[in-house]
């Protein structure tokens, strides 16, 4: 349970807001690569953390990410010409380059000098494993490019997706480190899904319900470890890594590939759901990116044109009751992603959380929030920069072991933690 004014800090993270602030400490994906395929080609709106933002690429294929809107009259630059190394405003033709720089104002006199001092409000945009990233805070406090391992590792072993989530990032985010609705909502799909299916570890998820978590503190975040019965009395873990303020990477199953999310703020009652499949070691299966594209495992299949998911609020997620009442699915609603989603929009776009009744399965979100909290206080107050910035945060690796009853995860996965380019992950 969190009170009134907690609950509005962690889910409001428009400019000016603390949350808002401790967002614009990172490197964040903006937009999939594939949404800007080629020079000169249509700009895209892009809306991240309330503010309201314009990418394109132009001739020479430099990316740019700038105010959506002219500053002239203040029309939006969608309807702009992407031409000849700028985007000119459909309205009188003022013209701006990917930093934002009003570079050619055809309607005025050139004696003037106008245009040079005109910029409009602009961050960077790189790419990285087919992912546009961008950072939006202040330019003194840049930090280094990101290295997850998804987005490092040859482009061959890595796919990424992503999805309109229409609620908070915050519950979207909780949803994924809690490792216990898996037993339950997800349950048919574990032996069914191309992505999911023949991992010796699902069994244990099928068989002991009951999954005893201990969450211990990361350098980037927190390592949620849940332990569940195996044979001979040992333990079965998984291990999710989240590291701030929301990268989560889900225990992998026997040699599927390895997945997880960020849950970035479109606005506070919109997010976008990343979703990443990769293979630290070997390339993707024709197969599993077939899957991939088809919406299987933790992505979904679309409203054509968008990317918002098919099964979505207005169509009550394509619910299937004689599904539910079968056991062919949990709860009647098709698909990890969808199932997650379905019940996250359903609490609500803002959940109260002054109403919850936190049970011990929950013990790693409420260990998220109190850090979130922390490092909130501590960037606001002192300018410290939180945990997750430095690259060495973000080179982990999820885990599933078989341990011994008396060795910690923390010392029996102590090596599978890390991401280790050479090495393949940890998994049952
Ligand atoms: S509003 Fe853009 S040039 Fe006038
Ligand atoms: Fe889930």
């Amino acid at each position: 349970m969190l009170r009134k004014e907690q609950n509005d800090l962690l889910t409001q993270t428009g400019p000016g807001t603390p949350m808002g602030q401790l967002f614009r400490s990172y490197w964040i994906p903006a937009l999939l690569a594939e949404e800007l395929a080629e020079n000169d080609c249509a700009p895209v709106r892009v809306k991240l953390l309330s503010e309201r933002l314009l990418a394109f690429r132009d001739t020479e294929g430099r990316y740019g990410l700038i105010d959506e809107f002219c500053a002239h009259r203040g029309v939006s630059l969608w309807f702009g010409r992407n031409e000849e190394c700028g985007l000119r405003c459909a309205y009188h033709g003022w013209k701006y380059d990917v930093t934002g720089q009003c570079i050619e104002m055809p309607s005025e006199p050139e004696k003037y000098g106008f245009a040079k001092k005109i910029k409009l409000k602009s961050y960077p945009l790189i790419e990285g494993g087919g992912v546009l990233w961008t950072y939006m805070g202040p330019a003194g406090k840049q930090p280094p490019l990101p290295e997850w391992e998804f987005s490092t590792v040859p482009p061959s072993r890595t796919s990424t997706t992503k999805r309109l989530q229409e609620s908070n990032w915050l519950q979207a985010m909780e949803g994924g480190i809690d490792s216990s609705h898996v037993s339950f909502l997800h349950r048919s799909d574990l032996n069914t899904d191309p992505l999911f299916r023949g991992a010796k570890g699902n069994q244990y998820n099928l068989t002991d319900m009951r999954p005893v978590f201990e969450v211990v503190e990361s350098p980037g975040g927190l390592y949620i470890g849940a332990r569940r019965n195996a044979e001979d009395g040992k333990y079965y873990w998984r291990i999710t890594q989240w590291v701030m303020p929301s990268f989560t990477m889900i225990p992998p199953r026997g040699d599927h590939s390895v997945h997880g999310h960020f849950w970035i703020p479109i606005d506070d009652e919109n997010c976008w759901a990343w979703s990443y499949d990769y293979h630290p070691t070997r390339p993707l299966t024709d197969a599993e990116l077939a899957a991939i594209r088809a919406g299987k495992g933790i992505h979904v299949k679309y409203v054509p044109g968008t990317y918002r998911a098919f099964a979505n609020k207005d169509n009550d997620y394509l619910m299937d009751r004689a599904a539910q009442k079968a056991g062919r699915t949990f709860s009647g609603v098709a698909g990890f992603a969808m199932q997650d989603a379905s019940l996250q929009e359903s609490m609500g776009p803002i959940v109260d959380r002054t109403k919850e009744n936190l049970a011990s399965t929950d013990n790693g979100i409420i260990m998220a929030r109190h850090r979130l909290l922390r490092a909130v206080k501590a960037l606001v107050e002192k300018g410290t920069t939180p945990p997750g910035v430095d690259p060495v945060h973000q080179k982990v690796r999820s885990a599933a072991v078989i341990l011994p009853p008396d060795q910690p995860f923390t010392e029996g996965a102590r090596e599978a933690l890390i991401a280790c380019p050479a090495v393949a992950p940890a998994s049952v």
